[in-house]
C-alpha cells in the first residue's frame, strides 16, 4: 500500500451555506496498480484528489476531518498535516498530476520546455543543461514530434491534445510513485482520447507508477482499470476488483450505474436505463444513506446512519445495509 486516505471530510463555507462535499472518504492505492473513480458529477471525486494535494481554496474550503496517509519505506506521513512548502514538494514530486484542462495548468507565459524544466531542477536539483536534455527526451517519450525546437514553444502554440501530451510530460518528470489524472481526457475528441490512454498506459508500465484514474467512462474502467471506485455523495459507496464490479456489483447506486450501460451486465441489457432522482443535497449534513431517496431497497435502518464500508469478500466492500443477491439486510463487518 503506498497511500491510505481515512474519514476524509472537506467542507466549503460558501454564500448559500455549507457545502458538504466529502462525508468520510475511505480507500487505499497500491504500488503500481490503476484505480478507477468514478460517480456522477459532484459526488466528490476531484475534492478528494484536491484535497490530497493541497490544492483546496481555503476559505471558502476547509478540510475537517481525517488523515492521509503516503507511506514511503513503510514509513507513513500524514498528507493533511504537511505544510505549504512540504505538500508543494509532494505534489509535482512524489506525486504527479493531470487535470481535465491543461490550459488552466500550464503558465500561458512560460516555454512548454521551461515548465517541465523547471519541475526537475526543483524537484530532482537538476542543472539547467541536464534538465534540458531530459525534458527533450521526455517530450519525445510522449510523442511530441520536433522536441528540440518544441522545447522553445509556449501553450497557446499547441493543440489541445498535445498540451494534454505536455501535462503528462510534466506528472512524471520527477519520477513519482502515484499520478493522479482527473478526467484527462473529457475535453479531448475520441481519438487522441485513445491516444492519451494508451500513453499514459504505457508510461505507467514502463515507470512503474501507480494511477488514479477518475472518468465518467465506465467501458474506459473495464479495458484499463485493476479497481474501482465508486462514489456517491461524497462518500465511496462500492470498492471492489474491477471485474468483479462488473460480474458482481453490491451496492444499488452501482447497480443502476451498470445498467445505464448498454450489456455492461452480462443480463442481455440492451436498454439505456438512468438512475430516477436527484443526486443528494449537499447543503445538508448526512445523517442517513445518501442514497436512500432514490434506492428501492431502502429500509429503517438506512434512514438512521450514514452506512459504512462493509466487507464482501476480502477485496470487495459496499457501504450498503443490504445484500441485494441474497435479499437479507448485510451482517456489518467493517474493515479498515
Ligand atoms: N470552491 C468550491 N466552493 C463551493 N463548493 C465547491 C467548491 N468546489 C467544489 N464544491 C462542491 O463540492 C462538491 C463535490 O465537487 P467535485 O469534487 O468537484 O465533484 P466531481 O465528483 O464532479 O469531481 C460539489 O457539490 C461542488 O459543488
Ligand atoms: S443502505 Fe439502504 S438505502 Fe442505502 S443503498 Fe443500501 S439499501 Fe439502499
Ligand atoms: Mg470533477
Amino acid at each position: 500500500m503506498i497511500l491510505q486516505v481515512k474519514d476524509l471530510i472537506t467542507r466549503f463555507y460558501s454564500v448559500d451555506g455549507v457545502v458538504y462535499a466529502l462525508n468520510g472518504v475511505n480507500f487505499a492505492l497500491n504500488a503500481g496498480e490503476t484505480l478507477a473513480v468514478v460517480g456522477e458529477s459532484g459526488s466528490g471525486k476531484s475534492v478528494t484528489m484536491m484535497s490530497l494535494l493541497g490544492l483546496i481554496p481555503q476559505p471558502p474550503g476547509k478540510i475537517e476531518g481525517g488523515q492521509a496517509f503516503l507511506f514511503e519505506n513503510d514509513k507513513p506521513q500524514d498528507l493533511l498535516k504537511l505544510s505549504e512548502r512540504q505538500v508543494r514538494r509532494v505534489r509535482g514530486g512524489q506525486i504527479g498530476f493531470i487535470f481535465q484542462d491543461p490550459i488552466s495548468s500550464l503558465n500561458p507565459t512560460m516555454t512548454i520546455g521551461k515548465q517541465i524544466a523547471e519541475s526537475m531542477i526543483e524537484h530532482l536539483s537538476l542543472s539547467q543543461s541536464d534538465a534540458r536534455k531530459r525534458t527533450v527526451d521526455l517530450l519525445k517519450e510522449v510523442g511530441i514530434a520536433d522536441a528540440d525546437r518544441r522545447f522553445d514553444s509556449y501553450p497557446h502554440e499547441f493543440s489541445g491534445g498535445m498540451r494534454q501530451r505536455v501535462m503528462i510530460a510534466i506528472a512524471v518528470a520527477c519520477q513519482p510513485r502515484i499520478v493522479i489524472a482527473d478526467e484527462p481526457t473529457t475535453a479531448l475528441d475520441v481519438t487522441v482520447q485513445a491516444q492519451i490512454i494508451e500513453l499514459i498506459q504505457r508510461l505507467q508500465k514502463q515507470l512503474g507508477i501507480a494511477v488514479i484514474w477518475i472518468t465518467h467512462d465506465l467501458a474506459v474502467v473495464a479495458s484499463m482499470a485493476d479497481r474501482v471506485l465508486v462514489m456517491y455523495g461524497g462518500t465511496v459507496v462500492e470498492d471492489a476488483l474491477v471485474e468483479d464490479l462488473f460480474d458482481n456489483p453490491q451496492h444499488p447506486y452501482t447497480i443502476g450505474l451498470l445498467k445505464a450501460i448498454p450489456g455492461a451486465t452480462g443480463l442481455g441489457e440492451e436498454r439505456l436505463e438512468s438512475i430516477e432522482g436527484s443526486p443528494p443535497d449537499l447543503l445538508r449534513e448526512l445523517t442517513s444513506c445518501p442514497f436512500a431517496p432514490r434506492c428501492q431497497f431502502v429500509f429503517d435502518q438506512c434512514w438512521a446512519k450514514l452506512p459504512p464500508l462493509i466487507s464482501v469478500t476480502k477485496h470487495h466492500r459496499a457501504a450498503c445495509f443490504y445484500d441485494v443477491e441474497n435479499e437479507i439486510p448485510r451482517k456489518e463487518v467493517e474493515h479498515g
